[in-house]
């Protein structure tokens, strides 16, 4: 075994994390399941959402099974709902073509929806024992300091160079402590700011270290400005009940529940026209920003009073549900703190309606 894995392993033992809810288990479904969660997303968001979903779904059958919407609650606000989508398509084909019965070579699990190349490998790492490398953006971090690798990891020509450096790394026995030790590193050790090169197991061979300068690498995504869109949300209230409706499958929050969207206020007020509701009195709502990868969304809630409610709105793709509820159901973050916004106002509003009926009534007993 190379130097550099003989080392990772034995700190992994003394100083890796060990009692993470995916770890010692080899079901193939626990760790494809946490190794999506975990793309983008840190350990500590990710455990009680991976705990909620292995309670209600434990086996892949059980979520080949589920309605999408459900799936889709349980993932709300997680974040990057197209890895929900891709599971539960992973799952119906996984019982539809395997049999209920996870491949175990890095190259079928790579043919899955969304599970990529360096994810296929963590899963036959960790579920099968195959020596697989893996390069998520840790491992990338780590291995970009250690050899001093110039260039950002988003470029084709030094990821190559990472997949060859991460491959030629991978030990022939032990995969797993050493898949294990490569992701604890980056996630404790070698963090992007401030690394702790004082109790890193590998700080003598790495040429970064060598040089003083552990945060130059790897080199930072060329910058470029993030665009900002804007969109008006029509929170549409009737009664004690709010209007939402289905996305598409596709493109930004597909398939998740959200309020109808414009580009104006006045397109707004026309959808409520088209749902047949008749808009009484309107009031915009405090601007909510919601930052995507390659955009910023900057959404104007309008919140419009109906006072008739049509069977238009209510039909497949939208429909009504009691305000207090509408949070728990599969709707992005973004709308979840606009209904947060909403329930204030009319606390708000609901507070004001109480002081002036008491000074009604203080008026009326001075009379
Ligand atoms: N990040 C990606 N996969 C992980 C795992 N299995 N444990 C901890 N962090 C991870």
């Amino acid at each position: 075994m190379q130097d550099f894995s003989r080392r990772l392993v034995a700190w992994q033992r003394r100083h890796g994390r060990h009692d993470l809810p995916w770890q010692g288990t080899r079901d193939p479904y626990l760790v494809w399941l946490s190794e999506i969660m975990l793309q983008q997303t840190q350990v500590a968001s990710v455990v009680p959402y991976f705990e909620r979903f292995r309670a209600r779904f434990p086996d892949v059958a059980s979520l080949a099974a589920a309605d999408e919407d459900e799936v889709l609650a349980l993932w709300a606000g997680l974040g990057y709902y197209s890895r929900a989508r891709n599971l539960h398509r992973a799952a119906r084909l996984l019982v539809s073509e395997h049999g209920g019965h996870f491949p175990e070579t890095r190259a079928a699990l790579e043919s899955l929806p969304g599970v990529g190349r360096s994810t296929a490998a963590a899963i036959a790492a960790f579920a099968f024992g195959r020596r697989e490398a893996i390069l998520d953006g840790n491992v990338k971090r780590v291995l970009a300091r250690h050899f001093a690798l110039p260039g950002f990891p988003g470029e084709p020509r030094v990821a190559r160079r990472l997949w060859t450096l991460a491959e030629s790394l991978a030990p022939a026995r032990g995969i797993e402590r050493y898949t294990q030790a490569l992701m604890d590193l980056g996630a404790t050790v070698c963090t992007t700011r401030a690394p702790a090169c004082g109790r890193c197991p590998v700080s003598r061979s790495c040429e970064a270290f060598r040089r003083g300068a552990p945060e130059a690498f790897p080199a930072p995504r060329p910058r470029r400005e993030i665009p900002r869109r804007r969109t008006v949300m029509l929170v549409l209230l009737h009664g004690g009940d709010v209007l939402l409706e289905k996305r598409p499958p596709t493109g930004v929050w597909g398939g998740l529940w959200c309020f109808p969207e414009a580009p104006s206020v006045a397109g707004a007020k026309a959808i409520a026209a088209r749902l047949g509701c008749k808009v009484g009195r309107t009031a915009t709502l405090p601007p909510v920003t919601h930052g995507f990868t390659h955009f910023t969304l900057e959404i104007a809630p309008l919140l419009a009073m109906s006072a008739k409610r049509d069977p238009r709105a209510g039909e497949p793709g939208t429909m009504w549900v009691p305000l207090d509820d509408a949070g728990a159901g599969a709707v992005p973050a973004a709308v979840r703190k606009i209904l947060a916004l909403v329930a204030r106002q009319g606390e708000r509003g609901g507070s004001r309606r109480a002081r002036s009926r008491a000074r009604e009534a203080r008026g009326a007993a001075g009379s």
